[in-house]
């Protein structure tokens, strides 16, 4: 099946709402653990979150690395407004500063991060490679790097029974961006094919569930 694009930004109130209202949190939960484990060498590290959202990943990891520093970065200011309110309601993410910018060009410093994470940000980018080209600037060598997407299924019946699977229960809405997600998402070959592109092709791909795939390892340079 063809890649079809969703619009890039969730900049919409009601659906920055629907998104955040939902229950991630199982799969929140075990993303903040991967990053926990792959970086379990850095006991200070300046992180940062590519697409945040609502920011409850980052939060998780906030509150479990109280000496790390987490920027945690998203172009939509009704997302980041949801963020800020999470934030200031669990006083211990003093760690985390939320970011509004462009995660293909965020601004940060060159060189600056020791570990780098994003979820489900790639398929929202009608171009990805702007993306890579940024997480290796901001990282510093032998940054961890690790980011989590959908993987787009072999056809649109498909894409309609994991939506039924996993959000039957969700709001029309919800089961709408799902669906549209995985139609916008990326196959694991053109995963590898971008890594290759921006000279990271050392990466790890894998699929890591029936919908998603992920990559992560070291930035060397
Ligand atoms: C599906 S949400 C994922 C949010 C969060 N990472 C999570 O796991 O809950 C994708 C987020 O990426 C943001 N986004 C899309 N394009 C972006 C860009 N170029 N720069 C920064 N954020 C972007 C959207 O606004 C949205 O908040």
């Amino acid at each position: 099946m063809e890649r079809q694009l969703e619009p890039e930004l969730m900049d919409l109130v009601d659906e920055a709402e629907a998104y955040a209202a939902a229950d991630f949190a199982d799969v929140n939960i075990a993303f903040a653990e991967r990053v926990l484990k792959l970086a379990d060498n850095f006991k200070t590290a300046r992180v940062v979150d590519l697409g945040c959202g609502p920011a409850d990943i980052a939060i998780r990891i906030a509150l479990a690395r109280a000496e790390w520093r987490i920027d945690a970065v998203d172009a939509s200011p009704a997302m980041l407004d949801i963020a800020r309110r999470a934030v200031s309601s669990y006083h211990a993410a003093r760690n985390l500063t939320l970011c509004l910018a462009d995660a293909k060009n965020t601004g940060l410093s060159s060189g600056g991060y020791d570990v780098i994470f994003s979820n489900s940000l790639l398929h929202h980018l009608p171009d990805p490679l702007p993306l890579w080209t940024e997480m290796k600037r901001l990282a510093r060598p032998g940054a961890v790097l690790f980011v989590r997407d959908l993987h787009r299924p072999a056809t649109a019946q498909a894409a309609r029974r994991i939506v039924g699977h996993y959000a039957g229960g969700e709001t029309k809405l919800l089961q709408e961006e799902f669906y549209r997600s995985l139609l916008a998402a990326f196959t694991i070959d053109e995963v590898r094919g971008q890594l290759a592109e921006a000279r990271l092709a050392h990466l790890a791909v894998e699929t890591s569930s029936d919908r998603h795939l992920d990559v992560h390892g070291r930035v060397t340079a």
